[in-house]
C-alpha cells in the first residue's frame, strides 16, 4: 500500500477518480459474506464487488441469471457490516434493471437502502444508459461492466474473448464512452483483448478496471475464490492464483476427521 493510501480513511468515488490521475492502480476483488469482507478490507483493498458471480461460486449455479434482487441485498449487507475503509459496489442481478430505467432505479434504491453499499453495477452499454443516467441523477454512483457481460452468455454462447474483430470493438468504445458521458464513475472490461482495454483506459478519463482485459487498464479485478485457488477447475490464462485453498481446506478437513476418529481431538486441555 501507498503511502498517500495509508491516510486515506474511506474510498470515495473521487478518490477512485485522484488515483486515475495519478497512474496510481485500483484493486478490487469480490465479497459475498462479513467474513471474508472483512479480511479483505483490512488487508487494503479499495473496491469490493458484491458480485451477481455469487450466484456460481456461492450458490452453486451454472451462470449468473438465477440469482435474485433479494439475495444480492443479502450478501451485500453482510459486506457492508463487515468493511472500514474500502468502496463497495453491488451487480444489478439479471431481471432487475432491464424491464425499463424505473425498475432499475427502484431495484438500485433497495439496495442502497437495504445494504449501506455505495454504488451498484450494470451490465451493458447502449442499452442500459436510460436506467445508467436515472440511477445517477438519484445520486448514487454507477459502474459500467463491458466486453464478456456474464447475463448475457445465452445470447454469446460461449465465454470466449469478446470484441476481437472491428465492429465490437468499435461498439464497445462506443459503449465505453457513452457510459462516462452518462456519469459512470468506472468501467469493468471483461475479457477483451488487452490492446483494446488499453486505448479505452487512454480515451476515458474514468477509472477502468479490467478481468481479463490486460495490464494497461487502471485496476484489476478478480472473483475472491478463484484468486484465493478455492475453484480448482477454473483456469483462465487471465487468472493468478495467490493460495491454493482448496488443497489447504481439503486437508484440514482431512486431518480434523482423522483426529475424531482417532479420538486424538479434544484432548484433556479442549475440554472442561
Ligand atoms: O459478478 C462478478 O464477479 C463480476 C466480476 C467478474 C467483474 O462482475
Amino acid at each position: 500500500m501507498s503511502a498517500a493510501s495509508k491516510e486515506i480513511k474511506r474510498i470515495t468515488t473521487h478518490i477512485l477518480q485522484k488515483m486515475k490521475m495519478d497512474g496510481e492502480r485500483i484493486s478490487m476483488l469480490t465479497a459475498y459474506d462479513f467474513s471474508m469482507a472483512g479480511i479483505l478490507d483490512d488487508a487494503g483493498i479499495d473496491i469490493l464487488l458484491v458480485g451477481d458471480s455469487a450466484s456460481n461460486v456461492m450458490a452453486g449455479h451454472e451462470t449468473t441469471l438465477p440469482i435474485t434482487l433479494d439475495q444480492m441485498i443479502y450478501h451485500a449487507a453482510s459486506v457492508v457490516r463487515a468493511i472500514k475503509r474500502s468502496f463497495v459496489v453491488v451487480d444489478l442481478p439479471f431481471g432487475s434493471y432491464q424491464g425499463n430505467s424505473k425498475e432499475a432505479l427502484i431495484s438500485t434504491i433497495r439496495i442502497m437502502k437495504e445494504t449501506g453499499a455505495h454504488g451498484v453495477k450494470i451490465e451493458g452499454g447502449e442499452e442500459v444508459i436510460e436506467s445508467v443516467k436515472r440511477i445517477i441523477s438519484s445520486g448514487v454512483p454507477v459502474m459500467g461492466h463491458l466486453g464478456l457481460t456474464p447475463q448475457s452468455i445465452y445470447k454469446f454462447g460461449t465465454y470466449a474473448v469478446r470484441a476481437t474483430d472491428d465492429t465490437e470493438a468499435q461498439k464497445l468504445l462506443k459503449d465505453a464512452k457513452l457510459l462516462q458521458e452518462a456519469g459512470a464513475f468506472a468501467i469493468v472490461l471483461e475479457k477483451i483483448p488487452a490492446l483494446l482495454a488499453k486505448q479505452v483506459a487512454e480515451e476515458l478519463t474514468i477509472p477502468v478496471i479490467g478481468i481479463g482485459a490486460g495490464k494497461y487498464v487502471d485496476g484489476q479485478v478478480l472473483v475472491m475464490h478463484d484468486m484465493l485457488g478455492i475453484n480448482k477447475e477454473f483456469k483462465p490464462r487471465f487468472l493468478r492464483r495467490y493460495l491454493n485453498l482448496y488443497d489447504d481446506i481439503f486437508k484440514a478437513t482431512q486431518q480434523y476427521i482423522h483426529d475424531i476418529k482417532s479420538r486424538d481431538f479434544p484432548n484433556d486441555q479442549e475440554q472442561y
